[in-house]
């Protein structure tokens, strides 16, 4: 359970109202019964976990990732996975823009640097549309690309409520304007 000094946190990109729509469009048209979806409120893509993280740390990672510079990017939602060990769908990319690998190296840097742990699996676009997906999928839908202007990043805590789990930013952190259309409407 958190308490005030320790909060269970994680760095995200968090949709627009626009493509947070399209997500949920994207949810509908899955088949019925596959897992439990995400609330349409709690759609994210985590950059990374950092689990619960005291106070002190969490005052360190801020300061740090004030002091990245970092670009725009524009990032196409394409496809869909699945993960059998996570029991999760997935909406994801085929490629994976240069200024998003070069964000998550700065932030993770920025984590470690202040005491935290990082996954050392490399960063994969993924996110998580469905959860508890026992099976792999079949008959999945096509999907219509997702096109998602990524002006800033967030500083995100997990909250788990009577009514599940609620995500609250708590900062956000604007990236400058990048070359790829990512900032540029
Ligand atoms: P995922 O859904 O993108 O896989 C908030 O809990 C977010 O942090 C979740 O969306 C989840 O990411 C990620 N997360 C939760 N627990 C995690 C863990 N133990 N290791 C890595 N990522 C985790």
């Amino acid at each position: 359970m958190n308490t005030p000094d320790v909060r269970r946190l994680f760095l995200a990109l968090w949709p627009d109202s626009a493509v947070r729509n399209a997500l949920v469009e994207l949810q509908r048209s899955l088949p019925s019964g596959i897992g439990r979806l995400v609330s349409g409120d709690n759609l994210h893509l985590t950059l990374i976990f950092l689990g619960s993280t005291p106070a002190e740390r969490q005052r360190c990672i801020e300061e740090a990732l004030t002091g990245i510079a970092a670009t725009g990017f524009s990032l196409q939602l394409d496809r869909l996975g699945y993960w059998r060990k996570p029991q999760v769908l997935w909406a994801g990319s085929a490629v994976t823009p240069p200024p998003l690998s070069a964000l998550v190296r700065e932030t993770q840097d920025c984590v470690v640097r202040c005491g935290g742990a990082v996954d050392e699996r490399p960063f994969q676009i993924h996110l998580t549309l469905c959860r508890k997906v026992r099976k792999a999928p079949r008959d999945l839908p096509a999907v219509a690309p997702i096109s998602w202007p990524v002006r800033a990043f967030a500083l995100v805590e997990s909250v788990t409520a009577a009514a599940g789990v609620q995500y609250r930013v708590l900062r956000e952190w604007p990236l400058a304007a990048g070359t790829d259309g990512g900032t540029s409407q």
